[in-house]
């Protein structure tokens, strides 16, 4: 099948790639001619797992790049709409590349098509998509419009993309369904994962993965009601977490509790300073307002972004309350991601308290595998970048722990300590446990659990914030 995927950014690199390795004929499209030729040199311009490979084995051959979208629309029988759908001042998308590429689109359909919208959008986009392109002149009979929402992480996507817990696609015609059905037939007839070079097969992985096809509109409720209902068992957990701290209960024990029925399931409880990203913010706002737009006020959602806003100002309270004033205090901070495993640093939690803490004057030494060259772009020179997690642990008042990296729950704690000015830790992810930190010489804050203090330290030396 002959794809263009117009957008080359998160979604349409990784599903271009994937679309490639899967045996497609592929049309990577974007109108920022640097980032084409950056990706036809061999560039990659994100941190994602397996997407390098992906890239080296298809690129000029099943995989091409190009700037001129409406040859790319003559040669395909699909068109995958991945551009960019940022938030307006109100919190609705802003579908104005949607639309413009609607239109270019539509000047290139001579014989049948499918649009397919790759890009998170409201229930009705589908709708304006079409209505555009037969504004524009375009035959009711070469073309329809599908949605084909997409459930990928960061820094899993092409995992999640290749072995899907499910494929949805929403179609308002069976010869658009048939498109879509014969572009993920390798995944769904699994002949994909019987190749020697398919990319490693994850834990829990669906083989074959489902296919559920619903109306356009329905498909994209569900990438929007998908999303609002991760952020809603984030900020759920966080809030039981609050409640944890005051009563002295232990989150992590809850969310074992109530994560072991399987309704509820133990995925997406790990409470922290709040989800950030370049998806739940806006997505969990887009769909607020395009509820009440339809009449629908969705007061549920106000609250789940009101708990994630307030977890930030949790997290900060509990600086607080460790070190008291913070003007002139150096912090270690590590994690600048807004998670682990990608060099994203939208809307990332990390980032606000970073900026929250320098306003209160204090100095901040911080240290993230993959996301500090695009922290610098935001925060510049206002913190020093440190090129270990024990650098910027050295002479600070605490350690700050703001991402879940793999390599920050790993560390050497003896060194830690020996690096810190006072052996105090404020772990916003609960990536240690409160008693072994406390064995470790620690002071150790961490949410929805109980703050340890080094074993054996009277608490007068504690109150100070002394050395153990
Ligand atoms: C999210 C969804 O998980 C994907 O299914 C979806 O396709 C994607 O948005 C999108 O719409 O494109 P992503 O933003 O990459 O993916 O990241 P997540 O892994 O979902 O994490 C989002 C945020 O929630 C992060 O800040 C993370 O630290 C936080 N989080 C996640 C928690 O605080 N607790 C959890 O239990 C899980």
């Amino acid at each position: 099948m002959r794809i263009a995927v117009v957008g080359s950014g998160y979604v349409g690199l990784v599903a271009g790639a994937c679309f490639a390795d899967l045996g497609h004929e592929v049309i990577l499209v974007d109108n920022d001619q640097s980032k084409m030729t950056a990706l036809r040199n061999g560039q990659v311009p994100i941190h994602e797992k397996f997407l390098p490979e992906l890239l080296t084995r298809n690129r000029g051959t099943r995989l091409q790049f190009s700037d001129d979208l409406k040859e790319a629309v003559r040669v395909s029988a699909a068109v995958f709409v991945a551009v960019g759908t940022p938030p307006t001042e109100s919190g609705e998308a802003d579908l104005s590349y949607v639309e413009s590429v609607a239109r270019e689109i539509s000047g290139a359909i001579d014989d049948y098509k499918v649009v397919v919208e790759k890009s998170t959008v409201p229930v009705y986009t589908s709708e304006w998509i079409r209505r555009i392109i037969l504004r524009n002149g375009t035959d009711p009979e070469l073309f329809d419009v599908a949605s084909n929402p997409e459930f990928l992480r960061e820094g899993t996507a092409v995992t999640d993309f290749l072995f899907p817990d499910r494929i949805v696609i929403g179609c308002d015609s069976s010869r658009s369904a048939e498109v879509l059905r014969e572009i993920y037939a390798p995944l769904t007839g699994a002949t994909y994962y019987h190749r020697a070079e398919a990319i490693p097969q994850p834990d829990r992985a669906l083989i074959p993965p489902p296919l559920i096809v619903t109306s356009t509109k329905s498909a994209e409720l569900i990438k929007h009601a998908s999303n609002a209902f991760l952020a809603m068992k984030i900020s759920f957990i966080n809030a039981v977490a609050s409640v944890c701290e005051s009563v002295g209960a232990n989150v992590n024990q809850v969310v074992h509790g109530i994560g072991t029925d399987t309704r509820i399931g133990s995925r997406f409880l790990s409470p922290g300073i709040g989800y950030g990203g370049s998806c739940f913010p806006k997505d969990v706002m887009a769909f607020r307002a395009v509820a009440r737009e339809h009449g629908y006020d969705f007061r549920l959602l106000d609250e789940v972004m009101h708990i994630n806003e307030d977890q930030r100002h949790r997290f900060l309270r509990k600086v607080n309350s460790a070190l008291w004033t913070l003007r002139g205090k150096r912090l270690g901070v590590l994690g600048l991601a807004f998670k682990g495993g990608t060099d994203d640093i939208r809307e990332s939690p990390a980032i606000a308290i970073v900026q929250s803490l320098l306003q209160q004057g204090s100095k901040i030494t911080a240290y993230d595998p993959a996301g500090m060259e695009r922290a610098r772009e935001v925060i510049g020179d206002h913190i020093t970048y440190a090129n270990s997690s024990y650098e910027a642990a050295h002479d600070a008042d605490a350690l700050l722990i703001l991402t879940e990296w793999e390599e920050f729950a790993n560390l050497d704690l003896g060194r830690v300590r020996q690096e810190l000015k006072y052996p105090i830790v404020i772990d916003g992810r609960n990536l240690y446990d409160p008693e072994a930190m406390a064995a470790q010489g620690f002071t150790y804050y961490s949410v929805g659990r109980a703050t340890s203090h080094p074993d054996g330290v009277p608490a007068a030396v504690l109150k100070n914030g002394k050395k153990a």
